[in-house]
């Protein structure tokens, strides 16, 4: 198996079997025609990129009916605001600037920029959510960005000050096209800035459920210094953040262009002193992360010879990692919760657990409740302090097995 970037020799670290498309929520008596894969992830020994072994088609992942929405979480809607104010006070200062946001989505952050007034341009290809974002005045086109895309983009809109992707790099295979499109793109003191789930995070914290067919790349600064070097980009900033059980955002800008940031050296020397990217550190990720579905699973079999009814909370794209790897189904879990509509009503993928709206999970409360969602616990539990106060009590399996 060949590395994605630079076509360097993988090593595998992990196996989680075979596995669904992790946002295909299926129509009950749709089961039958589910497609699996098998997940598996490796990383590089050239340029230490972690990465899943086998590909997902895009067109499988992404479409009309992709379910996800940005501005499902409260607290995801500040943190694009806050971004959109930055870039608009930092970056997009320039007689007539212009952002193009990959995976812009329901148009989240680029809301905030279209309000200002300032020239911008969504690339979705799932054309629900994208129709979602241009109703909200965003200006969106259905497709995926790739070299090609930016060309044109190029040539119609002249060249972009920034190019931002959250939570959508990270998705993309096929990052030759990407990078080359974005150094099409970028104007020459431009930057392109990107936010995604950090290995070091994933490592720390044994998140496996980071990993799934959305997820191809498990990007850190070494791994990332890499890629751009390959096309004439440099790392200039890194900053830690806490959304999405924690991820980093990295800024990207034409080799020269900028001082790079102490940030860059000081995460890069945090990565070589925990040895991240060795195979050996990942085969360790793995163990723990072994340890920690046995232990799940024990405590959901021991609650079901007690009786308790166990709910789920979020019927997120990472719980399908979960429920899959460690054989959760409607015998241990009743149902999940959660506040998507295209969700509702359907069951989850190769689980087939039944997800329903919020108000199913006060009707009545049950003794416990899974949090699949554990990267939104702070904004879930501030909501469902009622749930704990009647004695109910959330189990947690990051970074171990607990009860709160
Ligand atoms: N940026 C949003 C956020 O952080 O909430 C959405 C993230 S969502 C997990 C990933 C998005 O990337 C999806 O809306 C998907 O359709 C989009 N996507 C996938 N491949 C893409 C590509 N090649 N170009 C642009 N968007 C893509
Ligand atoms: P994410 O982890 O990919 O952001 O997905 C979060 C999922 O959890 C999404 O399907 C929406 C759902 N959710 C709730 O049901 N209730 C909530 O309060 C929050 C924040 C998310
Ligand atoms: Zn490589």
């Amino acid at each position: 198996m060949e590395c994605r970037i630079c076509s360097g020799r993988l090593h595998q670290f992990a196996d989680f079997g075979r596995q669904p498309v992790s946002d295909a929520f299926v129509t009950p008596g749709g089961t039958a025609s589910e497609f699996f894969f098998h997940l598996a992830v490796g990383v590089c020994e050239d340029c230490s990129m972690a990465q899943l072994l086998h590909e997902v088609d895009r067109e499988r992942m992404f479409h009309d009916d992709y379910p996800y929405l940005s501005s499902g979480s409260a607290v995801m809607r500040a943190h694009f605001d806050a971004l959109a104010k930055r870039l608009l006070a930092t970056e997009l200062t320039g007689p007539d600037p212009f952002v193009v946001e990959l995976g812009c989505n329901d148009g989240t952050m680029l809301a905030t920029i279209a309000d200002e007034g300032v020239r911008h341009l969504g690339v979705e290809p799932s054309g629900g959510v994208a129709d979602v974002a241009a109703a909200r005045g965003v200006r969106v086109r259905k497709d995926f960005f790739e070299a090609g895309v930016a060309a044109e983009i190029r040539a119609a809109d002249g060249p972009a000050d920034v190019v931002y992707a959250a939570n959508t790099l990270c998705h993309i295979p096929y990052m030759d096209s990407i990078l080359s499109g974005v150094d099409a793109l970028l104007s020459p003191g431009g930057v392109f800035v990107f936010e995604d789930p950090y290995l070091g995070d994933i490592v720390a914290r044994a998140s496996f459920d980071q990993i799934y067919d959305e997820h191809f790349y498990f990007f850190c600064a070494t791994s990332v210094r890499a890629m751009a070097d390959r096309h004439g980009f440099e790392l200039v900033d890194v900053e830690r953040l806490p959304v999405h059980g924690g991820e980093v955002r990295y800024t990207l800008a034409r080799r020269g262009a900028r001082t790079p940031s102490s940030t860059v050296a000081g995460l890069l020397a945090a990565e070589r002193a925990a040895r991240l990217t060795e195979p050996a550190t990942l085969r360790a990720f793995a163990a723990r992360v072994a340890a920690n579905r046995d232990d799940l699973v024990a405590l959901l079999r021991r609650l079901r010879e007690q009786g308790a009814r166990v709910y789920g909370y979020g019927a997120t794209a990472k719980s399908a990692t979960v429920l899959n790897y460690c054989g959760i189904g409607p015998d241990l879990v009743s149902f999940v919760c959660d506040t998507t509509p295209a969700k509702q009503g359907r069951l989850t993928p190769g689980s087939h657990l039944p997800v329903r709206g919020p108000e199913a999970f006060a009707d009545p409360y049950p003794d416990y409740a899974l949090l699949l969602a554990w990267n939104h616990a702070e904004e879930i539990m501030a909501k469902e302090t009622a749930f704990r106060e009647a004695g109910g009590r959330w189990i947690l399996y990051v970074p171990t097995v607990h009860t709160v």
